[in-house]
């Protein structure tokens, strides 16, 4: 058990992804942080969350209507995003601003490195940070070590038709039968992600872990006979060749999300809690 006071987490999205964290943060299994407040658009969903985080152990977390009511929980310290590229968009830099972390998960939202070096400046005067997990992907931490000898970076990420169904790099597919592999994308990183929001945000990432959005290779394949979200990334550099494959198993309340990427944000939130011990970083 950890001697340093909890972490006090506000939450923005309830959805699948930042229920399954706050369920993870209920059970004591992401180091010592309580979730104190709750914000999502969608109010009966954010209800049912602060219902089920409940007990005689856990008081109620706060539902905010705002993000600024949010922030102005007393004693708040980290603000975990688990929404959308729109809504981490839209509040970075208030929680940023008001001396408060955030830790991202739709990284997408940070694709542009004007914004990204902007947003680190201002983390930087305020003495917060900025956490991006590495999501539904491994092989961040090799990219970063070796970023400067990088020469090419590909990803290319395969999802069953349903898991791309409302992106709109998918918009001519969605009434198509899709009966093999098909490439329904390929191009650079800062073009993948405003076509497929909820689905690439994994090349945001290793975009911004390496060559950066514009020379970080994405392929978008849909195939029925996918066995989960895989992503593939391929690397080389004047340290090596480096190659990743993952296989997820899709989160069972929202196939668009792997289910990695929760373990991802909770360890993360681990390692927030607990900085005395960093591995692989
Ligand atoms: N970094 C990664 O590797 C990775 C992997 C998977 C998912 N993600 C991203 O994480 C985010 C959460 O995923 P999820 O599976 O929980 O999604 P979800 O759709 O299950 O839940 C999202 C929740 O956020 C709420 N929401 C959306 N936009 C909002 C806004 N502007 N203001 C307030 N509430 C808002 C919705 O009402 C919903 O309850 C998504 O953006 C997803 O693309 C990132």
């Amino acid at each position: 058990m950890s001697s340093r006071s909890p972490v006090n987490v506000g939450l923005i999205g309830c959805g699948s992804m930042g229920s399954e964290l706050a369920r993870t943060v209920s059970r004591g299994n992401a180091g010592n942080a309580r979730i104190v407040g709750l914000f999502d658009e969608y109010v009966p969903g954010r209800a049912a969350l602060a219902d089920e985080l409940t007990s005689d152990a856990h008081p109620r977390p706060t539902e905010t209507d705002t993000v600024a009511d949010l922030i102005n929980i007393d004693s708040l310290d980290l603000v975990i995003e688990c929404a959308s590229q729109v809504a981490a968009a839209a509040h970075i830099e208030s929680v940023i601003d008001a001396g408060i972390s955030m830790l991202v998960m739709s990284s997408g939202a940070m694709i542009d490195p004007e914004f990204m070096r902007s947003i680190s400046a201002a983390a930087d005067r305020n003495r917060a940070s900025i956490y991006i997990p590495s999501g539904a992907v491994g092989g961040i931490d090799a990219l970063r070590a070796s970023k400067s000898l990088l020469e090419e970076v590909t990803i290319v990420s395969t999802k069953k038709p349903i898991s791309l169904t409302g992106a709109p790099g998918f918009a001519e597919w969605e009434n198509k039968e899709i009966s093999e592999s098909t490439v329904i994308f390929e191009g650079c990183a800062s073009e993948a992600v405003p076509l497929f929001p909820a689905n690439v945000n994994v090349a945001a990432t290793v975009s911004m872990a390496g060559l950066g959005p514009d020379r970080t290779r994405v392929r978008v394949v849909a195939d029925p006979d996918s066995p989960g979200n895989v992503h593939e990334i391929n690397a080389s550099s004047r340290a090596g060749k480096f190659s990743f494959r993952f296989e997820n198993i899709p989160h069972e309340t929202n196939p668009k999300t792997s289910f990695l990427a929760v373990l991802a944000a909770v360890e993360t939130l681990r390692s927030i809690c607990e900085p005395s011990l960093r591995i692989g970083t």
